[in-house]
Formats: C-alpha cells, sequence, structure tokens
C-alpha cells in the first residue's frame, strides 16, 4: 500500500493530504477491540470515513494511524474499499497527538494542505470538507469547524459548582481540522501534552485559526449510545 499514488494527486507537490487517526484504544465503547473496529451498520466504523475520504474531490492522498498489531487489517480494510488514495498506514502512539505526529512522518514534504480527521467521526462529508478548505486561502493557517454549545456551562469543583460561565463566545471543535503544512508541522514540533486537538497546538504557536460551521452530524463516537446513534443517522442518510 505504501508509495501508491495516483496521477494527478499524491506526486504533485501542492496536494492536500488527510491524516486520519485510527489509533485510538476505545475504553468508553467497552468492546473486545478498538472503537475503529467497531461495527458500523456491519462493517468497521473506519470503514466510514475511510470511504469518504477517499471519494472526496478535495483529499489528493490519505495517511491512516492505526492501534498497534492492527495495521494490517486497517490496510486490508482500505483494500477492500479500494480506497486508492492510501498511501500508507502507520502505527499510532499513546495519544491523539503522538498518532498524528506518527502520520505527519509519512506526509511528503511538498505537500501544502493537511486536514486531520477523526475515524471516530464517521459521517464526515464534502460539505464541510470545503468549509475548512476555504479560510487557508484567506491568510489563516489553521480551520476548525465549531458548533455552539447548547448547555448552560458550569466550572465545577469536586462536586461544587464554582461558576456559571457565559457560553455567548464559546463553541465544541469538530474534525475535519485544516491547515497548512507548515504550520501544523511547526506546531508539532514542539510539546505535544495535554493537547486534545491539532488547532490548540497551532493555537500554542500563535497561529491565527478560523472557525467555521461544523455539523451535527459530525458528533463523535465514544459510547455505545453514540455508536447506535450514528448508526440511525447513516441508516436514514
Ligand atoms: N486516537 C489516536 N491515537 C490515540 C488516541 C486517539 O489515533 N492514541 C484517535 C482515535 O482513534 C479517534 C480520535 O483520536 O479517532 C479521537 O479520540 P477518542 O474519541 O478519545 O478515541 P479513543 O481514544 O479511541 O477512545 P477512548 O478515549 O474512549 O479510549
Ligand atoms: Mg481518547
Amino acid at each position: 500500500m505504501r508509495e501508491t499514488s495516483r496521477p494527478g494527486g499524491a506526486g504533485e507537490a501542492g496536494a492536500t493530504w488527510a491524516v486520519l487517526v485510527a489509533a485510538g484504544a476505545g475504553e468508553r465503547l467497552e468492546i473486545d477491540r478498538p472503537k475503529a473496529f467497531a461495527s458500523l451498520g456491519g462493517r468497521p466504523l473506519l470503514a466510514e470515513s475511510l470511504e469518504r475520504l477517499d471519494r472526496s474531490p478535495w483529499i489528493d492522498a490519505i495517511v491512516v494511524a492505526a492501534p498497534v498489531g492492527w495495521e494490517e487489517p486497517a490496510i486490508l480494510l482500505a483494500e477492500e474499499l479500494a480506497a486508492t488514495k492510501v498511501v500508507s498506514c502507520v502505527t499510532g502512539g499513546a495519544t491523539r497527538a503522538d498518532s498524528v505526529r506518527e502520520a505527519l512522518e509519512d506526509v511528503p514534504d511538498d505537500a501544502l494542505v493537511l486536514l486531520v480527521h477523526d475515524a471516530a467521526r464517521p459521517l464526515v462529508d464534502d460539505a464541510v470538507i470545503e468549509r475548512v478548505l476555504a479560510p487557508l486561502a484567506e491568510g489563516f493557517v489553521g480551520v476548525v469547524p465549531v458548533l455552539p454549545i447548547p448547555d448552560t456551562v458550569k466550572r465545577v469543583d469536586n462536586g461544587v459548582v464554582v461558576e456559571t460561565v457565559s457560553r455567548d463566545d464559546l463553541v465544541g471543535a469538530q474534525t475535519p481540522q485544516a491547515f497548512l503544512a507548515s504550520a501544523l508541522r511547526r506546531a508539532f514540533g514542539g510539546d505535544l501534552s495535554g493537547a486534545t486537538d491539532c488547532s490548540s497546538l497551532v493555537e500554542r504557536v500563535g497561529g491565527r485559526v478560523a472557525a467555521v460551521e461544523g455539523e451535527p452530524t459530525l458528533l463523535k463516537v465514544t459510547t455505545a449510545a453514540d455508536l447506535a446513534l450514528v448508526e440511525v443517522l447513516l441508516a436514514s442518510s
């Protein structure tokens, strides 16, 4: 699978590369395998986002980060799906950020734009990919899809409410997140501790990140209930 490319795509300077992180254990899902291989509509959860990214006209090449010991099944899955943009599958690291860092090693230096996506958000579509790519042409080095937070937000210390935080300027961040490759590489050159998304690392080094509208259907599968909900959304789409 390594080193495969399509004409005008992965081999071309300035291509858009996607990093699909699927290397998490999925502890909160409480099944006998990593979350990326949980069954969603009769196939591995990873298949949904992998196929959607592969079919997207915005994406030229894909690197997948798989859980240790699951690299081969990930490659076989890409082959089964005829996901020809998958260039390589790396072994993920201890944290999400470590997995992204591993995948970046397999992205060539001439890649211009990087899109990083969680396999745990299966229902990625071209509309949101297009939205996150657009501001990169307008002076932003990173872009995140966001949604308003519907609940009242409180700060709690040991079971005691300390403060109610105004949610006026608060949002929840999703993936796919898009970056100029140079900015993401710079951000990943430093300390990765505490990072739960890629944007936070780019922000840390002073990168200007745009927020665009996310999608409710891009919800992240964390628990069995989320998986059931995504299954319903998938069946009705
Ligand atoms: N991820 C990864 N490598 C890690 C941890 C997470 O590639 N070491 C990926 C997951 O596969 C997922 C995304 O990052 O696609 C978001 O992580 P999360 O939803 O927390 O997944 P898990 O870490 O697998 O789940 P849990 O925290 O319940 O163990
Ligand atoms: Mg996790």
